[in-house]
């Protein structure tokens, strides 16, 4: 996805308590589209050796990203609604290992061995569970089986949890290779970090961020989460302050989903001390305030980045692209899902790896690809992922755009929706023309609803019970 025209320089969204109460409903943050709902049972091995053979051979070979899951933490954060294994047993991470591995052989073999890396990010999880001789070993196996860009071209990004670095690690990170970073860290606050079972004092967390520093990493990326319990706008605006005065590069500010039928560890939080609806928005008024002032740009949903960033570069360009790990600069990548619970975006398809342990090693120890479920995307599907994943990361569309990439008449095909966004043109958070669809600065926080204009399988309500609350 490529966008011409203008791209106008970020306005910050305007907070509207009134509007976002009303349109407080679940839906999807489309890290894909088909969100993985619509993934299905029958998309197998054999389908991905289909799409990933079709992906190969191009005049000019198209990249490839390798999304790497490392499932372990060594204790639970109340809140995470992540896909982990909670154990301190570290034999489980050789285990783990050895699978990778075998998973790696097989997906190398499908690509073109002309087909270059230009971004790998290790997530989890917490990658940082793996040893110094682990991380090694993991990053020497990549560089054997895959062809990775020079450190001046690639994007090569790791989760760390703070509270698992050794003194030497992040030394170790950067000359393994590693030049982009993501720290946890989701609120500076005590007690909010005992109500969650995440105990890390702010001297980690800083010296971390020092080391980062000092080993000439490209880019330092946070992790908050607004709306945990006992967080409050004064304390929050606290944790906010010190984190702006440690000038992370990009900053993602996760509104908490709280969804403990789904998150059986989220049971364990005290729902009295969750912050009210009232004074959960007052934290992200305060958060955008806090943010804007502070030079940060909204790129959307949840991140915020200084306008040096590449993220931000990238939206000026009209380069900028969204996927499973958020927003992302690369988006001309095929996308190789590596380990337990990954998603993978090889051309027209989408494949989810098995969700369980078990289930992952079963089928890799048979000599089998990993793949559990996943779609091809249909041409709808692809022309709804443009419009939705344009408006995601501009705020604005070009009918003219579509209509050049796709053979449709833009108002024709989309006759249904234009009527569904009347609502919102009425509200003030859009303007639509024949011409140009505009998110203006009102409707950016509630850009998903807008999206979910778009969303063809998200007629009935049941589908939307799977999703968290916007804001
Ligand atoms: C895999 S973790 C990051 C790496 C490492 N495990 C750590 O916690 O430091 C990914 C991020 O997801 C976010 N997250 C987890 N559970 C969440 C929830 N229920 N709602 C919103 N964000 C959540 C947190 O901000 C967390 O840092
Ligand atoms: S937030 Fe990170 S460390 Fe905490 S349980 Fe989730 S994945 Fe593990």
């Amino acid at each position: 996805m490529r966008v011409n025209g203008d791209i106008k320089p970020t306005e910050p969204p305007l907070f509207d308590a009134e509007l976002i109460r009303r349109y407080d409903v679940n839906g999807p943050r489309y890290t894909s589209y088909p969100t993985a709902l619509q993934f299905r049972g029958d998309f197998d091995a054999d389908a991905y050796l289909v799409c990933a053979q079709e992906s190969n051979g191009d005049p000019i070979p198209t990249p490839l990203s390798l999304y790497m899951h490392i499932p372990f933490c060594a204790t639970v954060c109340f809140y995470c609604a992540c896909n982990k294994v909670v154990t301190r047993n570290r034999r489980h991470a050789a285990e783990y290992l050895h699978h990778l591995f075998l998973e790696m052989e097989m997906q190398a073999r499908l690509f073109d061995a002309d087909r270059t890396v230009e971004q790998l990010h290790l997530g989890g999880g917490t990658p940082t569970f793996l040893d110094a001789d682990q991380l090694a070993q993991l990053m020497a196996q990549t560089r054997r089986l895959f062809h990775l860009a020079p450190d001046t071209e690639g994007e090569y990004a790791i989760e760390i949890d703070p509270r698992t670095l050794r003194p030497d690690s992040v030394a170790q990170l950067r000359q393994l290779g590693f030049n982009r970073v993501s720290l946890g860290v989701q609120d500076l606050d005590e007690d909010v970090q005992q109500a969650v079972n995440r105990i890390q004092p702010e001297e980690v967390t800083l010296s971390a961020v020092a080391a980062i520093r000092k080993e000439g990493f490209h880019s330092l990326a946070m992790d908050l989460i607004y709306g945990l319990p006992r967080q409050t706008p004064d304390s929050f605006a606290r944790t906010l302050e010190r984190i702006i005065a440690m000038r992370p590069d990009r900053l993602s500010v996760f509104n908490y989903a709280h969804l403990p039928h789904r998150f059986k560890t989220q049971q364990q939080i005290d729902e009295s001390a969750l912050p009210g609806a009232e004074d959960k928005l007052r934290i992200l008024q305060l958060a955008i305030t806090q943010l804007t002032a502070a030079r940060y740009e909204y790129i959307g949903m949840d991140h915020f980045a200084l306008p040096g960033d590449s993220l931000c570069q990238a939206r000026r360009a009209g380069t900028l692209h969204r996927n499973f790990q958020g927003y992302s600069t690369r988006g001309n990548c095929d996308l190789i899902g590596l380990g337990m619970s990954s998603i993978g975006q090889i051309d027209n398809c989408y494949a989810q790896n098995a969700r369980t342990l078990e289930s992952y090693y079963a089928l890799v120890s048979a000599g089998r690809l990993p793949v559990e479920r996943g779609i091809v995307c249909s041409a709808d599907d692809r022309l709804r992922r443009q419009v939705i994943m344009t408006l995601l990361c501009y705020f604005s569309l070009r009918p003219t755009d579509i209509e050049r990439d796709w053979d449709v008449v833009f108002w024709d095909y989309f006759a249904r929706e234009r009527q569904r966004l009347e609502a919102f043109v009425t509200d003030g958070l859009l303007r639509v023309d024949d011409d140009l669809i505009e998110v203006l600065p009102r409707g950016r926080l509630l850009i998903r609803n807008i999206c979910m204009a778009f969303d063809q399988y998200l007629r009935d309500s049941d589908q939307q019970q799977g999703f968290s609350k916007a804001l």
